[in-house]
């Protein structure tokens, strides 16, 4: 129960929650929006090396992917859990319905997308990220990567914000907007799509 007086109690600030795909920014412009709003800023994969005691390139290699995808669930569930949250997602987070459900219900769900030729030249050190280290060309694996995930972040997400072309600055800029336009409906529906509400209160 709260301890507020009655009427004087705020309503729940939901986290912002950052995807999508490798290098469209979600840690750079999630620290500028944290900042923005007042939030902490968390990072799942951060997270999960912290915990892991090693880089994401050895977790893949030494456990491969799906046993990485445990940890990922189990560190987005942690992080779902707090408040006045910033939390930038792995680019395959959304992949998985459960890490989805969890997303959307702890905040505003934020979309980040750039074209693959910009997703190519930002990520710089490709063997930081092990699904592209190994392709012979890595501009079709973003292709064709985004093809597949493409679908799924648009699902999970709340609001879209594409960032081709702005600076990062600009990019935080359009995310608060967004951020602040969805939060008001997301108290409505926690986090869940119209659907999905129904769908809860008939059942
Ligand atoms: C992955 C993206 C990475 C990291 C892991 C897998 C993916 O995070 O979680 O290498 O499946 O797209 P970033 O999106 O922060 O690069």
């Amino acid at each position: 129960m709260s301890t507020a007086r009655p009427g004087t109690e705020r309503p729940r600030e939901p986290n912002l929650v950052l995807i999508g795909f490798m290098a469209t920014g979600k840690s750079t412009i999630g620290r500028l929006c944290a900042r923005a709003l007042g939030f902490r800023f968390r990072d799942s994969d951060t997270l999960i090396q912290r915990r892991a005691g090693r880089l994401i390139p050895e977790i893949f290699a030494e456990e491969g992917e799906a046993a990485f995808r445990t940890r990922e669930a189990e560190a987005l569930q942690d992080l779902a859990r707090g408040h006045h949250l910033v939390i930038a997602t792995g680019g395959g987070a959304v992949m998985n319905a459960v890490n989805v459900a969890r997303l959307r219900r702890t905040g505003v769900v934020i979309l980040l997308r750039a074209a693959p030729e910009e997703i190519l030249m930002r990520v710089g050190n490709r063997q930081s990220r092990p699904l592209l280290a190994d392709a012979p060309d890595p501009l079709a694996r973003i292709e064709t990567l985004l093809l597949q995930r493409e679908p799924y972040y648009h699902a999970a997400a709340h609001a879209v914000v594409e960032t081709t072309g702005l600076s990062r600055e600009e990019a935080a800029e359009r995310v608060l907007e967004a951020y602040h336009a969805e939060a008001e409906r997301w108290r409505w529906t926690g986090g869940a799509s119209r659907k999905e509400k129904e769908d809860g209160e008939t059942a």
